[in-house]
């Protein structure tokens, strides 16, 4: 039995790893900003936005202040507004539908599968109306949507479709990077997220030389040239700094995949053999379709709360992404949805628990998570 005094702590997430190896590069860049003097729309947010459209195989990329202004700014692109409503989880984090609410339109829930946990693309139709403009589905956790469906329900009722790709760069949908699939897909470069920045920013990827030149137009108050504004737009950019940090990291983007990828098939080799054993424990999947990215690791099981207290008890972070639906929250209690409305969402926010995952994190940390899980479990 693993004895508390033998374990290190290890973090759900650490970035000093990572801010340690890329120190030197970091500096020289932040520096080469400080010695330019130019913080707001330079040259590095230019360079950054041609090189994340180009990741994302879409034509256009546009900075912003975070990923929750790029779903706003988005669906604002897109036409969203009162009166609409746009089709989403209820498993997600606030921003997804938060964004939706403030645009005046409203957002409609549907389920989501248990196995990806991210929204049922077979339940979608039924929630359609004469009122619905767009579709957002969130790869969650790293995991792309089904996005075939998706795209040919948005095309059969003449629907956006604004990819939540937030937790997800990097991923890819049958080969398809995720984000530059639907009219829109929106980034997070919050600093835990797949590319980090060192502080919030987010950014609009599109195919869509309009959507582009709306998102571009909002982000700067909506105006079309400097004070005269055609729109009403907020003040919503990614800071020099940010994108000068983010041009270096962009580097390691698909290395850190690939090595967030060897870390879950660790945990599922240790993992499956506890499945096999006894009770009740589920493991992320991959669907054929996907190159999952796992933005997290995230075990389902009846005893969530009570793993966690024994993971913590012995320093291993854990955290519960996310422990209320989007359709129960207060602040969307006008909404009108009720407890049951949603059982697949509602049983995930019960049993989900996310285990340490970030790419400089050790074989044997693994090793030790595990054992941690299997003492408990077994
Ligand atoms: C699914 C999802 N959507 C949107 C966001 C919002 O991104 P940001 O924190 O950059 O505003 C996040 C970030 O936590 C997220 O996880």
């Amino acid at each position: 039995m693993t004895q508390v005094s033998d374990i290190h702590s290890i973090p759900s997430f650490n970035l000093l790893r990572q801010n340690d190896e890329l120190r030197e590069q970091l500096l020289d860049v932040l520096s080469g900003v400080i010695d330019k003097g130019l913080f707001i729309l330079g040259e590095n947010v230019k360079a950054l936005e041609i090189e994340i459209a180009e990741y994302c195989d879409a034509k256009f990329g546009i900075g912003c202040a975070s990923g929750s202004d790029a779903l706003y700014l988005a669906l604002l692109a897109c036409g969203v507004g009162p009166g609409d409503e746009v089709i989403t989880t209820p498993f997600t984090f606030f921003a997804t539908a938060g964004s939706i609410e403030r645009t005046g339109a409203r957002p409609v829930f549907v389920d989501i599968e248990p196995d990806t946990l991210n929204i049922d693309p077979l339940k979608i139709e039924e929630k359609i109306t004469a009122h619905t403009k767009a579709i957002m589905p969130v790869h969650l956790y790293g995991c792309p949507v089904d996005m075939d469906t998706i795209v040919e329900i948005s095309n059969n009722h003449g629907l956006k479709v604004i990819e939540d790709a937030a937790q997800a760069l990097g991923a890819k949908y049958k080969n398809k990077k995720i984000a530059g699939i639907g009219d829109a897909g929106c980034i997070s470069f919050f600093p835990t997220k797949n590319l980090g920045a060192f502080g919030d920013g987010g950014m609009v990827v599109t195919n869509d030389p309009e959507i582009a030149e709306k998102v571009r137009m909002l982000r700067v108050h909506g105006a079309e040239k400097k004070y005269f504004h055609s729109a009403l737009g907020c003040n919503s950019r990614l800071d020099e700094l940010q994108a000068a940090v983010l041009r270096i990291k962009l580097n390691y983007l698909d290395t850190w995949a690939e090595r967030r990828r060897a870390i879950a098939k660790l945990y599922k080799e240790f993992l499956s053999q506890l499945q096999k054993i006894k009770n009740y424990l589920k493991l992320p999947e991959e669907p054929d379709y996907a190159y999952h990215v796992y933005h997290q690791y995230t075990i389902q099981t009846e005893k969530r709360n009570d793993l966690q207290m024994f993971l913590k008890e012995r320093r291993i972070g854990s955290v519960i992404y996310y422990p209320q639906p989007m359709h129960l929250q207060k602040v969307f209690a006008p909404l009108g949805y009720n407890q049951g409305d949603f059982p697949y969402a509602e049983h995930a926010t019960n049993q989900v628990l996310s285990l340490p995952m970030f790419p400089e994190l050790t074989d044997e940390e693994v090793r030790q998570v595990v054992d941690i899980v299997s003492e408990f479990l077994r």
